[in-house]
């Protein structure tokens, strides 16, 4: 406890982000440490599995410490290790769990293992002191497409996932069809705004009427197949107007199934969160949809949505109120049920 508070050292390991962070009372940040190894990936174009667990190996302890100093913490005020136990690259994972139950076991602290999804949706606790569950999440990351029907706290239920890519995966896939380098998402991002979309046009994959599933392998081979006839037929063609007309498409497809969600559901609160939720036109398009209909939307600031120890701390701590404490035998996990 410090000030009266309750302290999490949340650690999040799941990818390519080596991340720690202190929170007070669930919520309130007090440090949010993250390595991102971008970098050491971009030369082999996506995550290397092996690699990354090496560095996050390499970088956590570091990490750890400046979370600790940026807080102004001692290791005896802390109540609770939080960390992701999955789903994730089962080396990466590892590597933050047990750097948490090593933490646990010296400093004598519970143990609350978190899934990894529960903590994109909980990024947006961080910044809305307000917003507690029922509620519709969306969740949009490199590996998954998930809306959700939060409950309660505890109570999450699927209603709608895609069946083949993750939204993140396609933007990764369809950056490198188009020669932007890694990670896609954010390139483009960057690119979109500079080409017009419907100049190219792509299907909008809407699955069986009333399904809230997704696909987005489709739309990448889509993708391809148009570079590659217009390559072979030695037409010039414009890059941007096809990264605008693939992201209006996949958003155009996101919105209307959240909004048939939230017609179902009956919700007037939406949280979109994860890695993708970043972007700008998911972003706006979310707000003027939610405006119209009186629905309020919760997205997290960029540096929440995409991998951070601070969501992982506060989901912990919520799971830790409901009574949830792990033995130190508590495994890591590649794949995971919310
Ligand atoms: O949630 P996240 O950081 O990691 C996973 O749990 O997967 O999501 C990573 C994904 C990557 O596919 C990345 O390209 C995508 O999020 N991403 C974006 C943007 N920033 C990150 N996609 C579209 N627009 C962005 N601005
Ligand atoms: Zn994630």
């Amino acid at each position: 406890m410090k000030d009266g508070k309750f302290i999490t050292l949340g650690i999040e390991s799941s990818c390519d982000e080596t991340a720690v962070s202190i929170t007070a009372d669930g919520r309130q940040v007090l440090s949010n440490i993250i390595s991102s190894q971008i970098d050491v990936h971009k030369v082999f174009g996506g995550v290397v599995p092996e690699i990354a667990a090496r560095h996050h190996l390499e970088q956590i302890n570091g990490v750890l410490d400046e979370a600790m100093r940026e807080a102004n913490i001692t290791f005896a005020e802390v109540d609770l290790i939080g960390a992701t136990e999955g789903p994730g690259l089962i080396g990466a994972v590892l590597v933050g769990l047990s750097t948490a139950k090593a933490l646990a076991l010296a400093l004598g602290k519970p143990l609350t293992g978190v899934h990894h999804i529960k903590g994109h949706i909980s990024a947006a606790y961080l910044e809305n002191a307000d917003l507690t569950p029922p509620f519709l999440a969306l969740i949009l990351s490199g590996g998954h497409t998930d809306l959700i029907d939060v409950r309660s706290y505890q109570n999450l239920r699927v209603i709608g996932r895609t069946r083949d890519d993750a939204i993140g995966e396609a933007f990764d896939k369809v950056a490198r069809v188009l020669g932007l380098g890694y990670p896609g998402g954010p390139k483009i991002d960057a690119l979109a705004p500079s080409g017009t979309s419907g100049k190219v046009s792509f299907k909008r994959v809407m699955l069986e009427k009333d399904s809230l599933d997704f696909s987005f392998s489709g739309i990448k081979t889509g993708v391809l197949n148009y570079v590659n006839t217009e390559k072979q037929a030695g037409r010039l063609f414009n890059t941007a107007d096809v990264a605008a007309e693939f992201e209006a498409s996949v958003t155009d497809v996101i919105v209307a199934k959240t909004l048939s969600a939230l017609s179902l559901t009956g919700y007037d609160k939406l949280v979109v969160g994860g890695g993708v939720a970043s972007n700008s036109l998911i972003r706006q398009q979310f707000a003027q949809e939610c405006a119209l209909r009186g629905i309020a939307l919760y997205i997290p600031s960029p540096v929440f949505c995409t991998d951070n120890a601070a969501m992982i701390a506060c989901a912990a701590y919520y799971d830790h109120l409901a009574g949830k404490t792990d033995s130190l035998d508590l495994d890591a996990k590649a794949t995971l049920e919310l």
